[in-house]
């Protein structure tokens, strides 16, 4: 396998988008390659929708218009994210096997004529997308512009579940294997409740459309069912990638905190982790979804740098109204990636579409030419990158981890609960806000891993919660661990059945507490929260809690906040308990984002956790990457005002050669400074 950090004039960050150049006649082409070298492409991703293109007929092939791309690309020592072109199967093949067409959970057919319109568990899709890898990865395994795979495209992205007879048969047999018998399926699932049981898998069906709620474990595994449908389509390609080329490094673009694909799990499977991302310009917090994604992309491989595979140059087409990216935001978001572990920066698409669905979405070449404003910020983005190639290849540090679960996440969100107002990527950004805003780096890992190395570990809300899982966390605390847990968390088990012993069973001694009744919010109500514990987090007058509040028991811990009116009125809302040699804390609302801010900043400091940046002015990010020769210190200002941030030494700013060293930086809107030592 290809190390990835490559030396001498392979070591840069890559630059570079989506290319499409069968939407376009032959002497086109010419002027692409030309213009990419004049943007500073140095990678382009090619053939992600060519399957129709490469086998017109089924098993009649067409390569070469394709071998004649690659060759362009290859004399202009431009590199090839090629796709296994799978993404999107041709008319052909539905028509000849209509049976390969998806259904949604109320049995309608999803037709040809969009895209990704196949069964996940389809063998017959399956059986003909591998013949088609087998084809691309001969012909060009040894091609000199193939620089990596590019597996199928945003897999989970349209088709996230199919309930289809196919689709029902593959449950089937993934539930016989997952359980043994019907027997510890009936269990696992509950079924004694409302004359559900099963007297074999044959009687087993997908949660299709019912009167009332479906089983919440029949609909929980098939989440999980229908993630591991799609990551069999991805493995099935793989393997014949790793067959005919074993050392190029293959990768497949996720959507990152994309609820239906496990990123964690992906992961696995990977050699470098890719990610598409589509900031929406007219949401003044895009940043911060954009830092949480790309904190998870660096943390579920270890740190290995990532690579940002498709963003807009400009505006999208698929929002109801899609703004374009005002001039230095596209700027500001890729440095953004770049300080948070990128090594490649690539859009969607290079030249704008004349016709098709995304004839307005944005492109580095737009129907306008080389004279707009998205080239030339390209271009100048691609010159900025060549100009610190070192970079590529640095990794970051964290100190503090925040633990999150698919498996959790899918069952937090189904029907029946306490209150369906909990959103796992609205809870999870929460807690992940007060350390981006402090500068504090933080890694995206599941409740599984090894936590010894942090000193804070942050539970947004682990509604599931396995009980070897709740062991490890108690273990981290006892060891001297710093840890804050948020409400409805350790409630039920990988089944979806709820732990008995009193909420929150697994962590109840860990906390030092017992949850006796959950007091869900409605909508728009508020709850003030006050201050108790003279050694706690100072919270301003006015705090209030939302969403959700709970009656809590304290069991050794002590209230740090109590609810200052309505019916749990002077009842815990914030507490610590000292456990071993370390501490846990536990939120049971949700906070505004200044009171969080506080208690992470407290918490923070009693786990030893530095900012990477002391006194970082409101809106600018601070990231650090190294490696034993560089050490860089990325400055982004996100915020509406400019900014100067004082440094701790002298340093010097890469993005303005000549400027010398510096010991305080100024920072317009949208500005960037990439300062080394
Ligand atoms: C992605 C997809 C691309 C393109 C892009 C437009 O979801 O992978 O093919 O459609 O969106 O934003």
């Amino acid at each position: 396998m290809r190390a990835d950090r490559p030396e001498g004039p392979d070591r840069r960050i890559h630059f570079g988008g989506d290319y499409y150049p069968e939407q376009w006649p032959e002497e086109v082409w010419a002027e692409d390659v030309q213009l990419m070298k004049e943007a500073g492409v140095t990678l382009v991703t090619a053939g992600v929708f060519a399957w129709a293109r490469v086998e017109p007929r089924p098993g009649e092939w067409d390569f070469g218009w394709f071998d004649r791309v690659m060759d362009n690309l290859a004399q202009a020592g431009l590199r090839v994210c090629l796709a296994t072109m799978t993404a999107s199967p041709p008319p052909w093949l539905s028509r000849m096997h209509p049976e390969i067409l998806p259904e949604t959970e109320d049995g309608r057919r999803k037709w040809p004529g969009g895209r990704q319109h196949y069964c996940p568990s389809s063998p017959v899709y399956r059986q003909y997308a591998t013949r088609l890898v087998e084809q691309v990865a001969t012909r060009y395994a040894q091609h000199p512009a193939l620089e990596v795979w590019h597996v199928g495209n945003e897999y989970g992205c349209h088709i996230r579940q199919c309930f289809c007879d196919v689709s029902a048969a593959d449950f089937r047999r993934w539930l016989a294997e997952r359980y043994g018998t019907v027997d510890v399926l009936n269990e696992a699932w509950s079924t004694a409740f409302w004359s559900q049981r099963y007297d074999s898998f044959e009687e087993v069906l997908p949660p299709r459309l019912a009167p009332t709620f479906a089983n919440p474990s029949q609909q929980l595994d098939y989440l999980r069912f229908s993630d591991d449908a799609l990551r069999q389509c991805y493995l099935a390609e793989l393997a014949v990638l790793r067959r005919l080329t074993p050392d190029t490094r293959v990768t497949t673009n996720l959507m990152a905190h994309h609820k239906p694909v496990d990123a964690f799990e992906w992961a696995r499977h990977q050699d470098v982790m890719s990610l598409d991302f589509y900031q929406d310009p007219y949401d003044p917090d895009e940043h911060l979804r954009a830092a949480f994604n790309f904190d998870l992309m660096r943390s579920a491989l270890g740190g290995q740098p990532w690579m940002l595979l498709e963003q807009a140059p400009s505006a999208v087409n698929w929002r109801p109204r899609n703004s374009p990216k005002p001039p230095g935001a596209m700027r500001l978001w890729s440095w953004q990636a770049v300080a948070q572990g990128a090594d490649a920066i690539m859009y969607f698409q290079w030249r704008q579409s004349l016709g098709g669905a995304e004839k307005f979405h944005s492109a580095m070449l737009p129907h306008g030419g080389t004279d707009t404003r998205a080239f030339r910020e390209v271009s100048e983005l691609g010159r900025e990158f060549a100009s610190v190639p070192e970079i590529a290849g640095t990794r970051s540090r964290a100190e503090t981890a925040l633990l999150t679960d698919w498996n959790s996440w899918w069952a937090l969100e189904l029907d029946s609960h306490p209150s369906t107002a909990l959103d796992q990527a609205l809870i999870n950004r929460a807690h992940h806000r007060p350390l981006f805003d402090a500068g504090v780096a933080c890694d995206i890992l599941p409740p599984s891993s090894e936590l010894a190395g942090y000193k804070l570990v942050v539970v947004p809300n682990l509604y599931l919660l396995r009980a070897d899982d709740a062991r490890r966390l108690a273990r981290y605390v006892e060891d001297g661990g710093q840890l804050l847990v948020s409400f409805f968390s350790g409630i039920v088990d990988e089944r979806d059945r709820v732990h008995p012993g009193g909420y929150p069973a697994p962590l109840r001694q860990l906390l030092g507490l017992r949850v006796e009744e959950f007091w869900p919010l409605d909508e728009g109500v508020r709850v003030p929260v006050e201050g108790v514990a003279s050694a706690g987090p100072e919270l301003e007058p006015g705090t209030e809690g939302d969403l959700w509040s709970e009656a809590v028991e304290l069991e050794g811990a002590e209230a740090v906040a109590v609810f200052g009116s309505g019916e749990l009125v002077g009842r815990p809302a914030v507490t610590r308990h000292q456990y071993g040699s370390g501490t846990a804390w536990y939120v049971g609302t949700r906070l505004g984002h200044t009171a969080m801010r506080g208690l992470l900043d407290h918490v923070r400091q009693a786990a030893g956790v530095d900012p990477v940046l002391p006194g970082l002015p409101s809106g600018v990010q601070a990231t650090v990457r190294e490696d034993d020769e560089h050490s860089f210190l990325f400055l982004l200002n996100h915020g509406d005002d400019s900014a100067v941030v004082a440094l701790p030494e002298p340093m010097s700013d890469r993005l303005s050669p000549g400027s010398g060293a510096v010991t305080s930086v100024s920072l317009p809107p949208r500005g960037v400074a990439v300062m080394e030592r």
